[in-house]
């Protein structure tokens, strides 16, 4: 009797996925600039990406089963397409500002998903929008022009609520719009540095944060490093200079980046590209999302000698209230870790070292001037003297954006804009002091904060409501130059960003980049209106 139920069960909803699937693909296929390719785009670079479940060698022993987008150039030239060989990440993608791109998404996972293009400027229906999320066994087609600056950018997934486990199983890669300048590193001296950290068990399967609502709450923090989808930590380097393109790709953990020979860090580029003059920093604070480009020089190191890129320790300011850090983070830290591990945001760590060998490398000196850098005056925005104010804060067991979580559809009123004009955002770290006051103030973590869509300046950075000790591990490191996408938003921290609504209108989104706390709800619509 109990065998036959299920077996009905199961009969009854392979019919029922069945239907709808076919239901969903007819929808799709009849509505263009979703399932389809138009015919009238005629694209420059077109590639197909298959997101799929494969069992990679990434540890010795058994191979790993990761999710992994599997890329083929349908029309292009072999440099807009290369394959980091033995990574679970999926493929660079290098374009030119101008270029035409065509990208055909095929869903080969169990669950839905969709591609979000992290810091490009292009149409809603283009961004990855989750409500755009396409089944197993559908796809979803991109089109569209290159207008941002040259950059490192990147793709990953966006379906609601299951972002992170897929961008966690592998699922990222990077877009990189290169430059025209002769004066920059280029071939094997311009290279990516995604950083990533994970957890495996004693199977070498991958760890997730399922069954822990307070590592949940907390974001997944893993105890290994993954650099460019592998688990070597170490490379070999010429005498030469480098352009280091890195991209923190991790769910939830913030690096504060430091070269072990003790010299500064010298940052040329941010999310939208090249700053206009180089930055010396002591260290950097790099935020999940957020991108950096790093010149290093290794012309006049000896031979054999390794430099160390570290994680030094700081304090995140974390606090987790009375059930937080102490006794239950504690016990789960050391269960989950054993060793010298470390689990908890702001512990040092060592990311990557290389080797200098005796070959002779490319030298370059570093160009005093790097780009042009338009900047928007804020003075002309809507809203100068009222800006909006988004509080990100946690509220019953949830990460709130000034009290909401995530909702399809919904867009506030103070989250609509209009397009062709200029407006003044604040983030604040923390409630508006409303509500339940005390209550709330007790779990903070800092929020990596991004909007879809577009790149803003940063203008200003209120630290007057944040802890002197934390604000002390950490003052250093923040940049406010250039455009950017996703910063950084420290417990008690208020930031002011300006930004222009050009081009597209329709909705977009914005959210917390710790990707445990996006799939929280801790994103929201904003809309751009005609
Ligand atoms: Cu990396 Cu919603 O983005
Ligand atoms: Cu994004
Ligand atoms: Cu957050």
């Amino acid at each position: 009797m109990k065998n036959f139920t299920s077996i009905k069960l199961i009969f009854l909803l392979l019919i029922a996925t069945g239907l709808s699937a076919c239901n969903a693909q007819g929808k799709r296929n009849s509505q263009t600039g979703s399932g389809n390719a138009s015919s009238d785009f005629s694209p420059d670079i077109e590639i197909e990406l298959t997101a799929q479940p494969v069992a990679m060698q990434l540890l010795d022993g058994p191979k790993t089963n990761v999710f992994h987008y599997e890329a083929r150039l349908l029309k292009g030239s072999d440099s807009n397409l290369s394959e980091i060989q033995g990574s679970y990440l999926g493929p660079i993608i290098r374009v030119k500002h101008g270029q035409k791109i065509r990208v055909i998404f095929k869903n080969n996972l169990p669950r839905e998903s969709i591609i979000h293009w992290h810091g490009l400027h292009i149409p809603p229906e283009m961004d990855g929008h989750p409500m755009h999320a396409v089944d197993n066994g559908e796809q979803y087609v991109y089109e569209f022009t290159v207008v941002d600056r040259p950059g490192t950018y990147w793709f990953h997934p966006h379906p609601d609520k299951i972002t992170g486990p897929q961008v966690y199983r592998g699922l990222a890669g990077l877009f990189i719009i290169e430059d025209e300048r002769k004066s920059l590193p280029s071939g094997d001296q311009d290279q990516p540095l995604v950083i990533q950290d994970r957890s495996f068990n004693s199977d070498n399967q991958l760890v997730y944060v399922e069954g822990s609502p307070m590592q949940r709450m907390q974001g997944f923090l893993g105890n290994q490093i993954f650099i460019n989808g592998k688990k070597e930590l170490t490379q070999n380097v010429k005498k030469g200079t480098y352009r280091l393109r890195i991209l923190n790709g991790s769910n939830a953990r913030i690096y504060k980046l430091a070269w072990s020979d003790g010299s500064d860090l010298k940052v040329i580029a941010t999310d939208g590209g090249l700053l206009e003059k180089p930055l010396n920093k002591p260290y950097l604070i790099l935020a999940p999302g957020e991108r950096v480009e790093i010149w290093k020089d290794f012309s006049a190191t000896n031979s054999g000698e390794e430099i160390t890129l570290e994680s030094l320790a700081f304090s995140s300011g974390t606090s987790m209230g009375r059930m937080g850090s102490g006794g239950m983070m504690g016990n789960m830290g050391g269960g989950m870790m054993g060793g010298n591990a470390s689990f908890e945001n702001g512990e040092a760590m060592h990311l990557y070292t290389f080797n200098v060998t005796g070959e002779e490398g490319k030298s370059l000196g570093i160009p005093q001037t790097l780009s042009e850098i338009e900047e928007i005056d804020p003075v002309n925005a809507v809203n100068y003297d009222t800006p909006k104010q988004f509080h990100f804060y946690h509220e019953r067991m949830n990460w709130v954006i000034n009290g909401e979580t995530f909702d399809m559809e919904e867009v506030a009123d103070w989250e609509k804009v209009k397009l062709n004009t200029t407006e003044v955002w604040q983030f604040i770290n923390g409630d508006d002091g409303s509500g339940m006051g005390m209550m709330q103030d007790m779990m903070q973590l800092p929020h990596p904060a991004h909007i879809h869509g577009l790149q803003f300046q940063i203008i200003e950075r209120d630290i007057s409501g944040m802890d002197a000790e934390v604000w002390n591990s950490v003052k250093d490191g923040f940049i406010n130059q250039g455009w950017q996408d996703t910063f950084l938003l420290m417990p008690g921290m208020k930031v002011k960003v300006v930004m222009r609504f050009r081009d597209f209108t329709g909705k977009y989104i914005y959210h917390c980049h710790n990707l445990e706390h996006e799939d929280m709800g801790m994103m929201r619509n904003y809309e751009v209106l005609p």
